[in-house]
């Protein structure tokens, strides 16, 4: 992999699940600087591989269901992967947790969408846990991947009022909108060279970023950006 990148920046999407961020990334691909050139799953009857399939995209299937070991579903991840020669790697909804050996070998190519803000909330049901927390704000964020759970730099994030009344559900969806924003927008900051990880260090246009990630705060209504 090199971010030297003239050609279409080659990205793989890892999903499990529905696949709306995949979907968000489709759409944007025409004005983008990115060909989606394989998804890859680990679970056979995610809807996303539907979507895919739609875009004539290829896809393949990892199941982790189907091997003993982790690491050895995780050769065989590495292998589909491997077989698109991506210059960038993305899970998107993709639910299982990687071993340090596996992400050590994308470092900095490789980013996850994860719907919190970092680092807050990392793991599941982050919409219910921040309502529980009585947090005043929620969101997403995208960080380069490290062998920790939801970790590694952040890149930027997209914040929203959590409002008296939400629900969970609610919650989640108003987040997710976002995330169909932030996604395809990080991943053309990448295909055009303006985004790197340098020793730990995101660094965008060749300056350091926050370490909070830059961040974008949303309206309640439309997810349109401020
Ligand atoms: C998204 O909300 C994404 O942030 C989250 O899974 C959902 C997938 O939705 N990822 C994580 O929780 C990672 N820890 P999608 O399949 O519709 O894109």
């Amino acid at each position: 992999m090199n971010n030297a990148i003239s050609a279409a920046c080659k990205v793989v999407v890892l999903i499990g699940g529905s696949g709306s961020n995949l979907q968000a990334l489709i759409d944007a691909m025409p004005n983008s600087h990115y060909e989606i050139v394989g998804v890859i799953s680990h679970n056979p009857n995610a809807f996303g591989l539907e979507r895919a399939e739609k875009a004539h995209i290829q896809t393949t299937v990892v199941d982790h269901t189907a091997f003993a070991e982790r690491s050895h579903f995780e050769v065989a991840l590495h292998e589909a992967i491997q077989h698109f020669k991506p210059d960038l790697v993305l899970l998107a909804g993709f639910m299982r947790i990687l071993s340090d050996t596996f992400v050590t070998q994308y470092t900095g190519h490789l980013l996850n969408i994860h719907p919190s803000l970092l680092p807050k909330f990392k793991g599941l049901h982050t919409h219910q846990r921040a309502l529980e927390q009585g947090e005043t704000h929620h969101g997403a964020s995208v960080h380069f991947v490290s062998a920790e759970l939801d970790g590694g730099p952040v890149i930027a994030q997209t914040i929203i009022e959590v409002g008296e009344d939400a629900s969970a559900e609610a919650l989640q969806q108003r987040v997710l909108k976002t995330e169909h924003w932030l996604y395809p927008e990080i991943v053309n900051w990448f295909s055009n060279g303006r985004l790197k990880l340098s020793q730990n260090v995101v660094l965008l246009d060749n300056q350091p970023i926050p370490e909070t990630g830059l961040q974008f705060t949303f309206t309640e209504i439309e997810g349109i950006k401020q």
